[in-house]
């Protein structure tokens, strides 16, 4: 498509009241910038993000996601304003549509009507009850005649319902045009994009209006607006799952990262929590079960699981309080109360409650192999580095600290003292009849 896209992503975020650029804040999982750019991707094979606060940091974070994105700092000192930072852009395309960094809804299918819509300028805009914070929009007869911002605003302009929502399409020529005459002589001091409206209008330029849904044009500035954002983006990626065959029950108590994927016929029960590169495929995810950066393959997990990034959960069922860290696990039954963290353990294993792998010596993690059919008892605990071969039996409340050969049983106990009728001569009691 012969479009050119320019992101703004200058602003300081000061409302954020954070040390994190506001761009790079993340919602479900990723910096609200990627969703743009993203959403600029699927239009514009020709993408410049202007930057100045925190360029550097901005820049690192897109380029470790996206190769072909180009940067431009503006003249924050001499061109303050987002007239300013669209200033001396060499754009490769004839039409030049420009977005905010800070607007993580917008997709590519919400900012079709604008890309369609023939004008010389082409703007968002919609409607609110409580326009405040906006820049309003004078239409005359369809035409836009100009943006005046609240700031700037005459009393009978603050009535204007009609916003601007921040997303325009130009043709190159009118941005040529008008930028160089863009002047700061307004409340803020600022060199306003929004004044070239008024500038091309009085030329008899052409201004179309484009009623758009507010809900994909939200901008982001403060905490409040982030977790909105964070809300309406949990919706729309639950709906894209379920709508794949995915079962969620009580989705609203669910959370699922924006890069999580499933596959097949899944369920996520109440509180799941999935973050990070998940892949899910056939499996069932009980209540808060805490998933992160893990591949799971038609198990169940839970209730209350934690399954840490590394790990890989085949045809296997991990129970309540079990966590799993770097873990490869084959046909096992882990249910309850354990934890496996560095280890690779095959079929027809049964990990008993209150296993841990003692992966840890404080200077270094070591890994655990456990073979083919090992039942291991309640209450073991296997320190690593050590290998447990196929066919072993661990008698609960083992510690175990060496390998152990296939067919063995394995046990590390203190030997059980009786003393009888200790009770009644502890407590100087007598016996019950
Ligand atoms: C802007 C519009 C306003 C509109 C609103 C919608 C102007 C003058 N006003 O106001 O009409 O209703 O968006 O959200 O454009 N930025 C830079 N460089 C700068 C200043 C801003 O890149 O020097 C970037 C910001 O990072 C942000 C975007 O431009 O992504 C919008 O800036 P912001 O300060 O939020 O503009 P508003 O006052 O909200
Ligand atoms: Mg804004």
């Amino acid at each position: 498509m012969s479009l050119s896209v320019i992101v703004l992503a200058a602003g300081q975020g000061t409302r954020m009241k954070s040390d994190l650029p506001k761009v790079l804040h993340p919602i479900s999982g990723q910096p609200m910038l990627y969703y743009v750019i993203e959403a600029a991707k699927t239009l514009s094979d020709d993408i410049t993000v202007i930057l100045f606060h925190q360029a550097k940091r901005i820049e690192t974070a897109v380029r470790a996601r996206f190769s072909d994105v180009k940067f431009k700092i503006q003249d924050h000192a001499r061109y303050p304003g987002t007239g300013g930072a669209v200033m001396n852009i060499e754009t490769m395309h004839d039409k030049v549509l420009v977005l905010n960094g800070d607007m993580p809804l917008v997709t590519s299918e919400s900012l079709e009507p604008l890309i369609l819509c023939d004008a010389d300028i082409v703007m968002s805009v919609f409607d609110l009850d409580n326009p405040s914070g906006y820049g309003r929009v004078v239409i005359e007869n369809g035409e836009v005649m100009a943006i005046v911002e609240e700031k700037d605003c005459t009393k009978e302009q603050k009535k204007i319902k009609t916003v601007n929502a921040g997303v325009y399409l130009f043709k190159k020529e009118v941005l040529d045009r008008y930028l160089p005459l863009l002047s700061n002589d307004n409340a803020q001091a600022e060199y306003y994009l929004t004044d070239i409206v008024k500038m091309a209008r009085e030329d008899g330029l052409h201004i179309k209006p484009v009623w758009v849904d507010e809900t994909s044009f939200k901008g982001v500035n403060s905490r409040y607006d982030l977790a909105n954002a964070e809300e309406l983006m949990q919706d729309r990626i639950k709906e894209k799952w379920m709508r794949n065959g995915v079962t969620m029950h009580l989705p609203s108590t669910i959370y699922i990262d924006s890069r999580a994927v499933f596959e097949g016929d899944c369920t996520l029960d109440n509180g799941v929590t999935i973050h990070g590169e998940t892949i899910i495929t056939h499996s069932h995810i009980r209540s808060h079960t805490v998933v992160e950066d893990a591949d799971i393959k038609n198990s169940t997990c839970g209730p209350m699981a934690r399954i840490r990034p590394g790990s890989i959960i085949e045809d296997s069922h991990i129970g309540n309080f079990v966590e799993v860290k770097k873990s490869h696990l084959k046909r096992v039954k882990a249910g309850h109360l354990s934890y496996l963290g560095d280890a690779t353990i095959d079929e027809g294993t049964n990990i008993g409650a209150g296993t841990i792998t003692c992966n840890y010596d404080g200077i270094g993690k070591h890994k655990t192999f456990i073979g083919k059919n090992v039942f291991i008892g309640s209450d073991t605990q296997l320190v690593a580095p050590v290998k447990i071969e196929d066919d072993v039996i661990i008698a609960a409340g083992s510690t175990v600290t060496e390998d152990i050969q296939k067919g063995s049983l394995a046990i590390s106990r203190t030997p059980q003292k009786i003393v009888e009728n200790f009770f009644y001569k502890y407590f100087s009691k007598k016996s019950v009849k």
